[in-house]
């Protein structure tokens, strides 16, 4: 507790006094596409013909199914990327090509070279022997190299070679093991556990943060330390396992929530902590990385908080849609997935600087149309430690090209989670699925391309070389402790909390300007909250944009499904000052139903913003 609170201290001060330099000139960045292994012609046995792989090392699936697919991070040498894929078309048992099926964890050459049998890839997970592999969890997304080099996080497992380097010789299926990842959730310790959700090693390769579904559909974020147990006595599965122990809830109790209201006044709060997504750490993990409640209005944007401090950073706030990010290991930089670039999303986004308050009831649409199915339209974007500012909004990593099929910056290749920093922090590897059916084809006015990598596969994965940089050596991780001063214990036992960014009460209510105006903002429903009615007069927070005019916005939930939401949308918003700017609907309104976990834009009506006379309009349905 006092070594918590003079680290605060300690911490604070550091902050108050660091200044904000400004933003950095582009660079020039190199991007090549990385070798996988050769791609099946189809999944049937014996596919993997010697004409395909002649070393009879295995083929890998050229669709990509949920996560079957997933590149991840650098080894420490910087020479190798760890990816999962699904080999598929091998020959029967006995055949020794038969270890090269199903879900397996690789890693890629990265230098242009091969491993010693001269395959530009080696399986990790492949042969593993069955007693050295026991009940692991299907889960095996989101792969990760630990620091030392030794292990990976793969889904909700642990793949450990015994002290020796993943990527060495030394590192064989016998030396091998892969151990499942139990989070025991009950106070007695029994049964399964909890399901985390979108794992993230800490770089201290010691704990972990992930998130984790609530009944109702809400998510909640945790922060817990992997503790090996080489014999469980309670608890699924009872074999040797890492444990989930000492888990946070990131939660402060004793902070506002983000929104809340002193009688009829309402207020946002930019130091309440509400991780709605949990994406990562630092670089050397002094801050956790989050997709936080949206700062303007349907402006999804990434948040840092401190582990000690619970000192709150917005690290993005270009109006499009960000998600996945990493961060290099010197803390400088970080690399996010954007829609940036693509004005996917500016139709509803784009007029800044207004509060979000329709938000308490689109923020699941708005976090829906970033996306149509499995086509999403990020692109890399490297941005420096301070966050977007000003007129800066990074450098996209891929912008070389000319946008042709297969170029390295095709718009129907789009970034997937996560992209990764070498450890020297002169290299970036992300990776990339191309739009399929029916995100294109048939009734899409988008054509299907054909995939131009070799073998036609659906994905790619890129390496990016920073040329104008040198190598650095990593600093120390950050020395986090068990429990984070601010966050809320859970130990074995506890009721994960409804998670919601306001304790808000239907009624009426006024938001004032901070420089000018008020909103006058009705807040309607029976219990929670279904619609929001605001009427702005001439509001401004920062003296430089002013807000006139009204909006509402009414969602139904459609039960039983509970990601399917309905909403009916009106606006007339007027912008004015430093920018001209309108957020219009058609008459009629604009209404859109869309399953959160399907993301198939489907409306009727229009919703339309112009800034400076540049009109953005949604996207067509299916599209
Ligand atoms: C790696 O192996 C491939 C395929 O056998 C071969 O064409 C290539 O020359 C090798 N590369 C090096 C650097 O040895
Ligand atoms: C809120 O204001 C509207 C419009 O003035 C009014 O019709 C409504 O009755 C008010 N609601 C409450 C709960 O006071
Ligand atoms: C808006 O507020 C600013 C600051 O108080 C004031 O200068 C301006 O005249 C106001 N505009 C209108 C249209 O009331
Ligand atoms: C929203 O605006 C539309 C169009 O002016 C109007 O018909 C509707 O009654 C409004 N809804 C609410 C809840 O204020
Ligand atoms: C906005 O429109 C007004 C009135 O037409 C004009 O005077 C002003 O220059 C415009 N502002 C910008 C930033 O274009
Ligand atoms: C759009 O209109 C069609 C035809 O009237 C209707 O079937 C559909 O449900 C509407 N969609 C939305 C989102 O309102």
């Amino acid at each position: 507790m006092h070594l918590a609170a003079s680290l605060f201290a300690l911490y604070v001060g550091t902050v108050s006094s660091q200044t904000v330099p400004s933003a950095p000139s582009p660079e020039p960045i190199e991007v090549v596409e990385l070798r996988l292994p050769p791609i099946a012609p189809s999944d049937a046995t014996g596919a993997c013909t010697s004409d395909v792989n002649p070393r009879g090392t295995g083929c890998i699936r050229r669709e990509m199914g949920d996560h079957e697919f997933q590149a991840g991070d650098f080894t420490p040498d910087g020479n190798h990327v760890i990816v999962n894929v699904a080999f598929v078309g091998a020959p029967g048992a006995p055949d020794p090509a038969s270890i090269y099926t199903g879900e397996q964890v690789i890693l890629v050459k990265a230098d242009g070279t091969n491993f010693t049998n001269g395959d530009h890839w080696k399986c990790l997970s492949c042969a593993v022997p069955p007693e050295n592999a026991r009940s692991l969890d299907e889960q095996k997304d989101y792969p990760h190299v630990f620091r030392s080099g030794d292990k990976a996080l793969w889904g909700h497992n642990v793949l450990d070679c015994g002290g020796h380097q993943l990527s060495s010789d030394d590192c064989t299926p016998e030396k091998t093991h892969i151990y499942p990842i139990h989070w025991n959730t009950a106070a007695d310790g029994s049964g399964r556990g909890g399901a985390p959700r979108e794992l993230r090693l800490h770089p201290d390769d010691r704990h972990l943060g992930f998130s984790s579904f609530t009944a109702t559909g809400g998510q909640n974020c945790y922060f817990g330390r992997l503790e090996f147990n080489a014999d469980p006595q309670v608890g699924e599965p009872r074999v040797p396992r890492y444990d989930l122990v000492d888990v946070n809830l990131l939660f402060d109790p004793n902070r506002q929530k983000y929104l809340s209201a002193d009688d009829k006044d309402l207020s946002f709060h930019d130091d309440a902590i509400s991780v709605g997504e949990l994406r990562g750490f630092s670089g050397v993990g002094d801050e956790i990385l989050y997709i936080g409640p949206s700062r303007e209005a349907n402006n999804i944007d990434v948040y840092a908080v401190h582990v000690i401090t619970g000192a709150v950073r917005r690290l993005t706030s270009h109006p499009e849609y960000v998600d996945p990010v990493a961060f290099s290991h010197d803390n400088q930089w970080f690399v996010a997935m954007d829609t940036r670039g693509s004005d996917r999303q500016m139709w509803m986004s784009g007029m800044r600087y207004v509060p979000p308050l329709i938000d308490v009831v689109t923020i699941t649409v708005a976090s829906s149309t970033r996306n149509n199915g499995m086509r999403r339209f990020f692109q890399p974007i490297l941005i420096d430690r301070y966050g977007d500012r000003g007129n800066y909004f990074g450098q996209q990593v891929n912008a070389a090209g000319d946008g042709s099929d297969g170029a390295v910056n095709d718009p129907n290749w789009n970034g997937r989670a996560d992209p990764a920093f070498s450890h020297d922090g002169t290299k970036i590897v992300y990776w990339q699925a191309l739009v399929v059916s029916p995100a294109c084809g048939g009734a899409n006015p988008l054509p299907c391309p054909v995939s131009s990598s070799p073998g036609h596969p659906e994905f790619r994965l890129m390496l990016a070389k920073l040329t104008s940089r040198s190598p650095k050596t990593p600093p120390e991780p950050f020395d986090v402790p068990d429990k984070l001063p601010w966050a809320t214990p859970f130990p074995p036992g506890s009721v994960p909390p409804e998670s919601s960014s306001n304790s808000i009460q239907p009624g009426n209510y006024t938001l004032k300007g901070k420089f000018s105006g008020v909103a006058t903002v009705q807040l309607i429903g029976d219990g929670g909250i279904d619609t929001v009615a605001v009427d702005y007069t001439n509001f401004s927070d920062d003296g430089k944009h002013f807000i006139d005019g009204w909006e509402n916005v009414t969602r139904t939930i459609l039960y039983p499904n509970v990601w399917n939401n309905k909403i009916d949308w009106y606006s007339d918003l007027v912008q004015s000052g430093a920018v001209n700017a309108t957020k219009k609907t058609g008459l009629g309104g604009f209404h859109l139903e869309i399953d959160a976990v399907l993301n198939i834009f489907n409306a009727n009506g229009t919703l339309t913003t112009t800034i400076d006379g540049v009109e953005y309009k949604q996207p067509a349905n299916g599209t």
